[in-house]
């Protein structure tokens, strides 16, 4: 079996709903791992989404599949090649319904509080996990983080477990500014807590990277158009003044306040063969060839993007 193939859930018990997030989705666990003890060990399961196209005058058209999903697997199996810690994610159906499931990144013994919760006890730091989102991310800014993850560590039982959480989430802007991923909340990265002690979370949700929701259609458009141009306007929009601010903005930000270690990950990315990022495109059995092109090319885009910043900062 290779590790792309569906893995069909369909026996497996529903164990919790999850509220935060967009739609409703619920958390499933193997039979035999479904009482709550073993909760470390249940997956997330996140169906495939659907978009309407728009028509002139804003009218909306036919319904199409968007790749949420299919995103979700790739951009795990890119953190995981350049070693970059980020929730498991697996294909799945469940009663015929596609989708992926996610593993929880909170270990036995430690609950995942999102960034949000800490960061709401900073003067003028404005909530966003209401109904009506902030439209400035307001106080979701590096300079909070870092305060917030001073002294703490990376993820428990990963290869950057001992690492500085700041760097790590650096690491995580790196990433971001790579598939661009335009979606990092605070709601969509978070903090481990057990009895007091905290550490920076396994990254996860990254659901909203290489263009998921965009049709065929516009894809095909920004083809034609030449990925550089679109890339270079894939905005930090969930950070403050994040309308001013490219995702790769964003991402020297971080690197200027923190060690800088997380250049290393910038380093992986240049040195990756592309070869690696097409098998793991190409294991993804239904991407369509315009998905396929513009995934590629644009990963490689933003990976020049981000080794010639790497040289101006050096
Ligand atoms: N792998 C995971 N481990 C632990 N918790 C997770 C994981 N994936 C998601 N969650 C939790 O479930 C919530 C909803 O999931 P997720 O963010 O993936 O959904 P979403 O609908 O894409 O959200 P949104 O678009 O609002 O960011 C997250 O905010 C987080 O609290
Ligand atoms: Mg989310």
């Amino acid at each position: 079996m290779s590790k792309y193939d569906a893995c069909d859930i369909t026996n497996w018990p529903i164990t919790a709903p999850e509220y935060g997030g967009d739609d409703g989705k619920n958390w499933v666990g193997r039979p035999e791992l479904a009482d709550p003890s073993e909760k470390s060990q249940w997956w997330l399961f996140k169906p495939a989404k659907y978009g309407l196209m728009t028509l002139p005058g804003s009218v909306p058209g036919a319904r199409y599949r968007r790749r949420d999903d299919h995103v979700e697997k790739i951009v795990s199996e890119l953190a995981d090649l350049i070693g970059l810690p980020a929730a498991d994610v697996e294909v799945a159906v469940r009663d015929g319904e596609e989708g992926i499931i996610s593993r929880n990144v909170a270990p036995k013994g430690w609950d995942l509080q999102p960034g949000n919760t800490y960061l709401s006890e900073f003067d003028g730091y404005l909530n966003c996990d209401v109904n009506d989102r902030p439209r400035n991310r307001v106080g979701h800014n590096v300079t909070n983080i870092s305060k917030l993850l001073q002294g703490k560590p990376g993820p428990p039982d990963t290869a950057v477990a001992e690492w500085e959480a700041l760097d790590v989430f650096v690491g995580y802007l790196i990433l971001d500014a790579w598939v661009a991923n335009t979606d990092r909340h605070a709601l969509n990265w978070g903090l481990l807590d057990s009895n007091g002690a905290a550490r920076l979370a396994k990254s996860y949700d990254h659901g909203s990277s290489l263009a998921s929701g965009a049709s065929e259609t516009r894809l095909r458009q920004i083809l034609e158009s030449g990925v550089e141009g679109w890339s270079q306007r894939a905005l930090a929009h969930r950070f403050e003044d994040g309308k001013k601010k490219t995702l790769l903005d964003v991402a020297w930000e971080g690197l200027q306040l923190s060690s800088g270690r997380a250049k290393e990950f910038v380093d992986r990315i240049g040195s990756l063969d592309r070869a690696s990022w097409l098998g793991v495109l190409e294991g993804i059995p239904s991407m369509s060839e315009v998905a396929y092109t513009f995934a590629d090319e644009l990963l490689a885009a933003n990976r020049k993007r981000l080794c010639d910043g790497n040289k101006r900062l050096e």
